[in-house]
């Protein structure tokens, strides 16, 4: 008899509920800044990407306002039809001045940017070697293409170079993150490029976490380490975390985007995103250059959180950048620490396998320039007196 593929799914979510894994939804039902009132309860979050805190921004909320009133809400086609307006042209070429890049080229979110650069590049007898931590979307990107996925060990620019020189005559992507996404530390950038250089593979940088809050003018990771286009020649990032907006854009040579126009799937067969939100994501580029002092407030934030944490022995991992987790461990105990936090009036969520390896979830931090420092030490306050958080 055939299985049942409901029944099947239904016994996964059984079992995911067993192990402490289970994945509830829950409704923020209004946002104010970095507080959320969710299931009744108004909670302070150390858990948004909105780094710069600029998802609010009344800047933003006019550009959206005033682009719908113009244009309407949504771009009606994919961009190729007849989707794509001035307001995504005005923002790609923003985005690539900003990353020193020749062309940059919008997709509706990160997920479809990174399985649509992966799947237009790669083909079935290539490699791709990916960062064990990478985030899902890339290795499902390499997936998808059909190529050799090799995952080498985090961080380990060694562990990389033997994976390519496995197959020295095939073609090969390296992708990494630039910021972990759950780890919140920085790729050996610089080493990476050197190597790719050396083996003659493509380097790819997923900067989702990156863009906004690294480099002088938060041109991100790449630039932060003194890469160019030369070094890196697939940038992707994300415009929903530090921008406070949604989607993300692909920038690089403008051979690379042509041919992204010409293959990336993702790109071709969807609707473009609406423009009102090209026009408040342009706003978002133009404050988080200018503003410099939200780096500042985000930086003296996480030096803070760190300086405290520190004392109080809490055991947080080696991360400079605005996400700061700590590591509990045991599934059960990170979602016991989450539930006791928010009595206390904090949301930070925990994250568990397979977001996380086997053994390692943990409660996520993220720091925002929109926290003020007394919000940042009733945190550690908190955490301090949580029952899982023993001294290192
Ligand atoms: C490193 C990284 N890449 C890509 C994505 C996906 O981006 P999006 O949320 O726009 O799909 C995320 C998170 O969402 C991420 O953390």
């Amino acid at each position: 008899m055939r299985t049942d593929l409901l029944t099947r799914l239904a016994a996964l979510a059984q079992q995911r509920e067993q192990a402490g894994l289970r994945r509830r939804l829950h409704t923020v039902t209004r946002a104010d800044g970095m507080w959320v009132e969710r299931d009744g309860r108004r909670l302070l979050s150390f858990c948004s990407n909105d780094y710069l805190g600029l998802a609010q921004h009344p800047s933003l909320i006019d550009a959206l306002k005033r682009a719908a009133d113009e244009n309407g809400v949504g771009s009606g086609s994919a961009h190729l039809i007849s989707g794509h307006r001035s307001a995504h042209a005005a923002l790609e070429e923003a985005l690539a001045a900003w990353t020193g890049r020749e062309r940059a080229l919008l997709f509706s979110t990160g997920y479809m940017a990174n399985l649509g650069v992966m799947q237009a590049l790669l083909q079935r007898d290539d490699l791709c070697a990916q960062d064990k931590l990478n985030h899902a979307c890339l290795l499902d990107g390499a997936q998808l293409a059909g190529c050799e996925l090799k995952r080498y060990p985090h961080a380990d620019v060694e562990g990389a170079a033997r994976q390519l020189r496995t197959r020295p005559d095939a073609a090969a992507l390296l992708a990494t993150d630039g910021v972990f996404s759950m780890d919140g530390d920085i790729a050996p950038l610089g080493e990476l490029a050197a190597l790719c250089h050396r083996e003659n593979a493509t380097f790819m940088v997923d900067d989702a976490h990156g863009l906004g809050v690294l480099g002088a003018h938060g041109e991100g990771s790449v630039s932060a380490a003194g890469l160019s286009q030369h070094d890196v020649p697939v940038l992707m990032a994300t415009l929903g975390k530090a921008l406070g907006c949604s989607g993300a854009f692909v920038a690089g040579s403008a051979s690379l985007i042509d041919g992204l126009v010409q293959a990336a799937r993702t790109y071709i067969y969807t609707t473009a995103m609406p423009p009102a939100l090209a026009a408040a994501t342009l706003a978002a580029v133009r404050l988080a250059q200018s503003e410099t002092w939200r780096r500042d407030q985000l930086q003296a934030l996480i030096a803070r959180f760190r300086a405290g944490a520190a004392q109080l022995g809490l055991p947080l991992m080696p991360s400079s950048t605005a996400i700061q987790p700590l590591l509990l461990g045991d599934a059960q105990a990170a979602l016991a620490a989450s539930e006791t936090l928010q009595q206390q009036g904090f949301l930070v969520t925990a994250i568990r396998p397979p977001t996380v390896p086997p053994g390692k979830a943990r409660l996520r931090i993220t720091l925002s320039a929109a926290h003020q420092e007394g919000q940042v030490d009733r945190l550690l306050e908190a955490l301090s007196r949580l029952p899982a958080v023993g001294p290192v």
